[in-house]
């Protein structure tokens, strides 16, 4: 028989990225190999994100595209998982207007994919197979993995939130907080030291709320300290933090430990007391300034990134221009910026009706926001030219095989000519240009010794 394929799209954050490299790895279990194109593929899995309406409509645009490749291979398989996969309404509209979707599982069972393509064999209907909440996090143990990397990993530390900001989607789609146990993380991370990765990323919605969950007590600054001691790990990073409760023990535990990569990405959303009371976001404007300037005392040469919403419902353009004044205070050395998009079932939704300020008004508010911080950007890599800077080098850029992209600690982009062999490998460069998104970079030096190849598929436990 010929070998089934399979393809995974992959929408939205990196827990999305952390779990599709679940679900090829039970894929791969069960004999499927990787498809290079979702047309050569017996079993297609878009695993989705939820968190703004342009990345549904993008799912379903993409599965309404397959319709004609699955009449030309009517044994095609096709199925959603992930955020949207926990929306009632998602299932709604594929059975009305994607019949030829075959199943949607959520995400908090993962685990379950073999059973599901079992039960697709046996029926012609939509097999669905959602969990409301997240089960225990043993479930999660022991499963196989396909990483996408050989060098950097990402490990989940904690799953869910609890933290309601009154716009996000993500408590009802990734359930309350459930924490891993500490030992079980530790042994993925020896683990994955002993097959040749470098760089760790503990990953969690909110991963300063490591650990209220457990028995025992401990804590994310615990935690890195712990992965502190795991020889062959060089660099530890941590997504996504929340500037509330982000605690002086964490920032002394990210200064004292060096391996841990002094990259805060501290998601600020709003520059304005009334707007953040209103997100839910349980700190104020000068709390987070005083936080990054803890920050910045305490960790020299920090870089600091942000999250800003721009137009949540009732913003006025003075609670706009507060947040231009935070970004200017701040100077942050990257923001991800999005227009508020209202998810059915969150409280902000419901305010949308009264909002008075037009789409048009906010996407303006949008680009000079980004205006602003790009200027500043701009402004502030300039001084880093002339550095000399370690980083972990990935390999051939995404656009061009001639030129090979690396990570700073800071997780500062440096654009690098090629240099074969060197993939996977820290390497000394010196920074010769800034751009506002990129800097280019020359080599100084050889490379520390090769580390052992990582291995691909790997199981865990
Ligand atoms: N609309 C716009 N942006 C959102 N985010 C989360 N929910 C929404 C929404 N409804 C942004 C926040 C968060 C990032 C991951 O996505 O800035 O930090
Ligand atoms: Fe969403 Fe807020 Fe939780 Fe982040 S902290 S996942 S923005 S509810």
């Amino acid at each position: 028989m010929e070998q089934q394929r399979y393809y995974i799209y992959t929408y939205g954050c990196q827990m999305n990225e952390r779990d599709s490299e679940i679900m090829a790895g039970l894929l791969e279990e069960m004999g499927y190999v990787a498809a290079s194109r979702p047309e050569e593929a017996d079993v297609v899995i878009f695993n989705t994100c939820a968190i703004r309406e342009r990345a549904e409509e993008s799912v379903f645009g993409e599965i309404g595209r397959l319709k004609a490749v699955k009449e030309e291979r009517p044994h095609m398989t096709i199925g959603l998982a992930g955020c949207m996969a926990q929306e009632p309404v998602t299932i709604e509209r594929i059975r009305r207007h994607a019949p030829h979707v075959n199943f949607v599982f959520g995400t908090h069972n993962i685990h379950e994919l073999p059973d599901i393509l079992a039960r697709v064999r046996d029926t012609d209907q939509l097999v669905v197979d959602v969990w409301k909440s997240g089960g225990d996090p043993e479930l999660l143990e022991h499963l196989p993995s396909r990483r996408a990397s050989g060098v950097k990993a990402w490990v989940n530390i904690i799953y869910g939130c609890d933290k309601y900001c009154t716009y996000c989607i993500v408590p009802y789609t990734r359930g309350r907080e459930r924490s891993r146990r500490p030992e079980a993380i530790l042994r993925e991370v020896r683990q994955l030291a002993y097959q040749g990765y470098k760089e760790v990323t503990l990953l969690g919605q909110n991963v300063n709320a490591y650990g209220h969950d457990l028995p025992e007590k401990t804590d994310l600054a615990d935690l890195l300290a712990a992965i502190q001691k795991v020889e062959g790990i060089r660099w530890i990073r941590y997504l996504t933090s929340h500037p509330w409760q982000f605690t002086d023990k964490l920032i002394d535990t990210v200064a004292e430990n060096d391996k841990v990569c002094e990259h805060f990405h501290l998601p600020v959303q709003s520059g304005n007391n009334r707007i953040l009371r209103k997100m839910n976001r349980h700190y104020t404007r000068e709390y987070y300034l005083e936080l990054v300037e803890k920050i910045r005392r305490r960790v020299p040469g920090a870089s600091i990134t942000t999250d800003i919403i721009v137009g949540f419902p009732g913003e006025t353009e003075e609670e706009f221009q507060d947040t231009l004044r935070l970004v200017e205070e701040v100077q942050f050395d990257n923001a991800f910026t999005f227009i508020y998009s209202p998810r059915p079932g969150t409280p902000a939704a419901l305010w949308l009706k009264k909002d008075p300020t037009p789409l048009e008004e906010k996407k303006e508010r949008l680009q000079r926001l980004n205006e602003l911080q790009y200027s500043i950007q701009r402004r502030n890599n300039q001084r880093l030219v002339g550095d000399e800077v370690e980083v972990l080098v990935e390999g051939p850029s995404k656009k061009d095989a001639q030129v090979y992209s690396a990570r700073t600690r800071t997780h500062r982009l440096v654009l690098l000519p090629a240099r074969p062999g060197m993939e996977g490998r820290f390497a000394r460069v010196r920074i010769t240009e800034a751009q506002t998104f990129y800097f280019k970079g020359e080599w100084l030096d050889q490379p520390a010794a090769a580390g052992r190849p990582a291995l691909s598929l790997a199981h865990e436990g």
